[in-house]
């Protein structure tokens, strides 16, 4: 079957499921996990047509879309190509429209094949996220990647978003010797064998992905090459702990798009609280679900006169943790050895173990959002 969006008349013999909008398409894509091909009418507008098929190239990868326009320019051909739209074809050439169809239904067929062994290994996506600087990120972010790996069971790893800025080489003391800079070369074709020549280890079952180092190197970055990295290391990790900066870049919201756990981290300060809660507006608009958001309290036994219930009503979400405040921290930094391997009984590490076992280890997937819906208009292409 396939699902025509927005598209007038169909050329095709076989029966096809049109649908009003790519809200709709979304929808009956969910309720067929085996449908494999989606036609974009003309009226549909090209910005959100590129959106939603930047959204199923990770969500469902072996969907084809294909882009029915009146007019088709180099231009547009670029940036469809680039979104992942297989092919593009011009309104009322129905031949070129059928054709179309047969070849992107053969490549999703060959696409699922090839998935099937890595979709046995559904690693989960935890973004570690605060919208102030300096609240913990990073610190929560190692810590909690050496607690979810301490059994010995799980394989996980750190991947360092904070592009521009990226300090978690520098927190555990690795030379980055690789980083995600040299990703670029296989963007578009990255396998587990490029994704694995990217890691550098640190402990059994712990890696790390570190943020470039060169000066200009962050921006090179695109934003869809983070949802395709995620996408491989999904089937290598049982989790990916990704490490973000204090600000929703497209780098971070492609991170959140995919992730199975959003932390939100906050210290009990005013201006930490205020941006937390723009933050977690910004995240109810973007359609994010609570289901899978955990707001933590890092250093809430510091003596600044916000109890964690004043932090609660400000915030208005429940803490899922709170971490004290050490020197220990700072210490353990100094040395480049996580607190939670270097002194796992210290009540730092204690409560980002336990937030790790009750809220990651134990939990079920839950059932993933679908972000794109409410989108638009929110800046992002
Ligand atoms: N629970 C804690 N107790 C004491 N110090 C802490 C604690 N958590 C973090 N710190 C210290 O706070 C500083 C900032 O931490 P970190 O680098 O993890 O923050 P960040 O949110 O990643 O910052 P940035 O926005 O710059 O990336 C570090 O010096 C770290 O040692
Ligand atoms: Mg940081």
């Amino acid at each position: 079957m396939t699902i025509l969006c927005q598209l007038a008349t169909w050329p095709g013999e076989t029966t096809a499921s049109p649908v009003d909008d790519l809200v709709a398409a979304l929808r009956a894509l969910d309720d067929d996990l085996t449908e494999d091909l989606v036609v974009v009418g003309p009226d549909a507008a090209t910005d959100d047509a590129l959106r939603f098929t930047a959204h199923l190239r990770i969500d469902r990868p072996t969907v084809g879309v294909i882009l029915v326009r009146r007019h088709v320019d180099v231009e547009l051909l670029t940036e469809a190509l680039r979104a992942g739209v297989r092919e593009v074809v011009t309104a009322g050439d129905d031949a070129a429209l059928l054709a179309a169809c047969d070849r992107s239904r053969a490549l999703s067929g060959h696409a699922r094949a090839i998935d099937e062994p890595a979709a046995t290994h559904h690693g989960k996506v935890v973004t570690v996220f605060a919208a102030k600087g300096g609240c913990g990120k990073t610190t929560f972010a190692i810590n909690l990647a050496a607690a979810l790996a301490a059994g010995g069971d799980q394989r996980v790893c750190v991947l360092d978003l904070d592009l521009a800025f990226g300090d978690v080489a520098i927190n555990v003391q690795l030379e980055p010797v690789r980083t995600i800079s040299d990703a670029l070369p296989m963007a578009g074709h990255l396998d587990m064998t490029g994704a694995a020549s990217l890691l550098t280890p640190y402990r059994p079952g712990l890696d790390m992905l570190l943020a470039p180092v060169a000066p200009g190197d962050a921006e090179k970055i695109p934003a869809a090459l983070v949802g395709e990295l995620l996408a491989v290391l999904r089937g290598m990790f049982d989790f990916i702990v990704v490490d973000t900066p204090a600000q929703f870049s497209e780098h971070v919201l492609t991170a959140m798009d995919v992730s199975d756990h959003h932390v939100l981290l906050t210290t009990p300060d005013t201006p930490a609280l205020k941006n937390m809660r723009i933050a977690l507006d910004m995240l109810d608009l973007l359609s994010y679900s609570r289901d899978i958001r955990s707001v933590v309290l890092n250093r809430s036994d510091s003596k600044v006169g916000l109890s964690s219930s004043d932090v609660e009503r400000v915030v208005r979400s429940p803490i899922s943790a709170q971490v004290p405040s050490s020197r220990n921290v700072p210490i353990s930094i100094n040395k480049g050895t996580p607190i939670v391997i270097a002194t796992p009984t210290h009540p730092v590490s204690q409560a980002i173990s336990r937030f790790a076992r009750e809220r990651l280890l134990s939990q079920p997937a839950p059932a993933r959002h679908k972000p794109f819906a409410v989108r638009r208009g929110a800046g992002r292409r």
